[in-house]
């Protein structure tokens, strides 16, 4: 299997520092990120989002923060461009936004396939992995055992460990996996595994089919049953996936609670697959649901954005989430040709209490550092039919104002568009209270029946401000409405680069209060212009 190799440079400049460093004091230290010149230039590419160097990736995996240095592994198949044995690809990053590419983490072996799971800093070495002075790293992830799947035996997923000890750079697989067998369940993964404080033990919450199970462990090498959750509660449209639970403070309040993500593979809420969350509490047993079983909440309204998780261990008790910026029912064979799939832009969660709910409120992490130049400023105006902003940068960061109040039109909000009369329409439907995006003539989608359409969120919020923040790369769109309380990410795939920024209004006029367009620099440091 082909590892994914450091690019000669990199490999020449420590020699080249060492013998430089006797005549200079400052030569650049070989642990800088890399950039990734001769790459990332192909079309639709996305240039500030995490994307693999080639071939097929999907879930990200073991997200867990250590000494400055954000880690993402992520489900990698790295001979072919569609999903495959899987491996655990390895990146990372020093402020989220740029990222280094390492050696592939975890080869399958004859145990299996590896798939979704979490890592821990196993802090009081609970494990007895430890053996320098780093802390050790413990990843728990799910063995696909294929050949028993072709067999049509039921027990083929079951859970084990690997460990670190260098920051997660090498890894050795548990000698005594797997730690929990199969119970016969063909759908048993996605371990996602924290340290409860109150009970000194490991948690884990699994993924079994149509509901979620809860696991106690001292040592994450043993594993007693403590709970289930789900089977008749939220959306069942498809197999449960690649749980989450964690403790956060409710904004303004001294209140604390808990939030369960649940991805389901299809019958999301604009259709395929997408992720739901549950409030309530964790008694350290079980999930206890704040909700009667047919409350449904959903992380993102948007077709793109799938089994995402949050970082262990963030500093500054952040909660920061990643998703994988696909859908299972064309990832496979979206047209692009040397890589397939990109993560979503990470994501800080707050809890809000509104309307007498709780509701996570998502917004980008600070993207401040990626801005390039000045931003184009738009004044108040009011807009009939299209009004161009901009016209020369694929990257942006777009903030636009409405007034719903003294808007007429029926649907007003942001259309990127190119040349070749392809378009994306962002925007706001006044009689059905609702956030859209309209991807129908958006440039190619005829490898999947339903690509091209339009999706559609409800809003919360019910002052007449209507607010959008929207991140535009070459081949998403992430917007973040009212202030992160309402979320859409969608894929496009122009014909060409979308550099036309124009605000729209149909059927009346609307009140736009303020906009502005802030380009944005790739993250990969390659020769892709954003300029057209
Ligand atoms: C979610 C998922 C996980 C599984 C992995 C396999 O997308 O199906 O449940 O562990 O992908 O690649």
């Amino acid at each position: 299997m082909p590892l994914l190799r450091t690019p000669v440079y990199l490999q020449v400049v420590p020699v080249f520092c060492l013998l430089a460093g006797l005549f200079f004091s400052k030569c650049k230290n070989p642990a800088q990120p890399a950039t990734y010149r001769d790459e990332y230039n192909e079309p639709h590419r996305p240039q500030f989002h995490f994307s693999p160097q080639q071939k097929w990736m999907n879930d990200p995996n073991g997200m867990v923060f250590y000494q400055g240095e954000w880690h993402l592994f992520y489900q990698y198949y790295p001979d072919s461009t569609v999903w495959g044995p899987m491996h655990w690809g390895h990146a990372v990053s020093s402020d989220l936004l740029h990222w280094e590419h390492l050696p592939i983490a975890l080869y399958p072996d004859s145990l299996g396939y590896i798939f979704s799971g979490s890592v821990v800093i196993d802090e009081n070495n609970t494990t007895g992995f430890k053996t320098g002075i780093e802390k050790p790293f413990v990843a728990i992830y799910t063995y696909h055992d294929m050949a028993k799947e072709k067999r049509g035996e039921l027990n083929r997923q079951y859970q084990a460990l690997a460990y670190s000890n260098d920051r997660g750079r090498t890894w050795t697989k548990y000698a005594g996996n797997p730690v929990l067998p199969s119970p016969g369940t063909p759908d048993f993964r996605d371990p996602k595994v924290f340290w409860h404080q109150q009970q000194q033990a490991w948690i884990m919450t699994l993924a079994v089919k149509d509901h979620l199970e809860f696991y106690r462990s001292p040592n994450l090498k043993t594993w007693e049953k403590t709970g289930e959750f789900g089977i008749n509660a939220g959306s069942h449209g498809g197999v449960w996936e690649c749980p989450d639970l964690f403790q956060m403070p409710v904004n303004g309040s001294a209140e604390t609670k808990w939030i369960l993500l649940v991805s389901i593979g299809d019958g999301a809420v604009n259709g395929g697959s997408g992720t739901q969350y549950f409030v309530g509490n964790f008694d350290g047993k079980t999930f206890v649901n704040d909700h009667t079983d047919s409350v449904i909440h959903w992380l993102d309204y948007g077709r793109d954005n799938y089994a995402g998780v949050t970082w262990f261990g963030a500093p500054n008790n952040q909660r920061i989430f990643l998703g994988w910026m696909s859908n299972w029912r064309y990832a496979q064979v979206v047209p692009t040709q040397v890589w397939r799939s990109a993560m979503t832009l990470p994501r800080t969660l707050n809890l809000q209490k509104i309307n007498n709910d709780y509701l996570l409120v998502v917004n980008p992490v600070d993207m401040s550092e990626l801005y390039a130049g000045k931003p184009v400023n738009v004044e108040a105006a009011t807009l009939s039919v299209d009004s161009l902003f901009s016209e020369t940068t694929v990257l942006n960061e777009i903030t636009v104002d409405f007034d719903e109040n003294k808007s007429t039109a029926n649907e007003f909000g942001i259309k990127l568009s190119n040349s070749k009369g392809e378009a994306v329409f962002i925007g706001f439907e006044k009689k059905s209270k609702q956030f859209f995006i309209d991807r129908t003539i958006a440039g190619i989608s005829n490898f999947e029946p339903g690509f091209a359409g339009r999706h559609f969120a409800p809003r919360i919020a019910a002052n007449p401000n209507i607010r959008f923040k929207i991140f535009t790369d070459r081949s998403s769109i992430e917007m973040f409405a009212d202030d992160g309380q309402v979320v859409m990410t969608d894929l496009y795939f122009p014909n060409e680069d979308f550099t036309r920024i124009s605000g729209f209004a149909k059927g009346g006029t609307a009140a736009m209060l303020k906009a502005s367009v802030q380009p944005l620099n790739g993250i990969w440091g390659n020769a892709s212009s954003q300029k057209k």
